[in-house]
């Protein structure tokens, strides 16, 4: 049998470290020994030179396998979800499915991954540090980024809109049927609406751990 008071002593812990977070611990006394914060600034951009070194290329090669399986993933379903009923249910299913796909290709891949915009549906899809800069001036271009403390390892790859994409980022004209409605029950604050064929519409971005190796493949 499990030990009840445990498991109260248990949420007790979790409930007052969330507490303690909430408001914070400054006038308490208290003193913890924090976790290291990741300073944004050990982030660079990779030199020219670097770009060559094996670490660099297996770790980009770890992020390219990373962003296509989460391409693929994200089009599949995207693409059964229209077809099974239309764009606006599409839409709650993408809601959904988009998160816990970029979760589910992270565990697989030991990596962290997502994407971004500067102009947001999904207020969730925040910009990492590293990326701030570069989204900032709306990069055109692929980048990559090493930390300097631990020789993490990041990509940023542009995503542009296709013709396929309008139904549900395009202008008001070229939203499906319902899109509109349904973006405004599920997204009040959406800013991912009025792009063009071609536009920048936002990234995907990948971290890559130093030092660790790929899953072996499943097939
Ligand atoms: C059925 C409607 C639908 C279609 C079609 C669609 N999207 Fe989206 N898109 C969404 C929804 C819903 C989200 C928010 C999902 C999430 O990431 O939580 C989203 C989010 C995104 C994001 C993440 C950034 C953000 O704003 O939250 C990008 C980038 C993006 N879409 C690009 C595209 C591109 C490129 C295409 C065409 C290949 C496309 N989308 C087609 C509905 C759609």
């Amino acid at each position: 049998m499990t030990c009840p008071s445990s498991r109260v002593l248990g949420f007790l812990f979790l409930a007052g470290f969330v507490l303690a977070g909430l408001w914070g611990c400054g006038d308490s006394g208290v003193v913890e020994s924090p976790a290291p914060v990741r300073s944004a600034a050990a982030w660079r951009p990779v030199a020219d030179a670097e770009r060559s070194d094996d670490a660099v290329i297996a770790q980009r090669n770890r992020a390219d396998e990373a962003r296509g399986a989460m391409f693929a993933s994200l089009l599949g379903e995207l693409m059964a979800a229209i077809e099974a009923g239309g764009h606006a249910e599409a839409i709650s299913v993408c809601a959904d499915r988009a998160p816990a796909i970029a979760e589910e290709i992270a565990a697989e891949h030991g990596v962290r991954i997502g994407r971004t915009s500067f102009r947001l549906r999904n207020p969730r899809n925040t910009v990492p540090d590293w990326a701030a800069a570069a989204v900032e001036r709306r990069t055109e271009q692929p980048a990559e980024f090493i930390d300097d403390t631990t020789s993490d390892f990041a990509t940023l790859t542009p995503i542009r809109l296709a013709p396929p994409c309008l139904a549900c980022h395009g202008p008001t004209e070229s939203l499906a049927d319902g899109v509109a409605e349904a973006l405004a029950a599920r997204y009040p604050a959406d800013k991912a609406t009025g792009f063009a064929e071609g536009d920048l519409r936002g990234w995907f971005w990948v971290e890559v751990p130093a030092g660790g190796v790929l899953p072996p493949p499943t097939s």
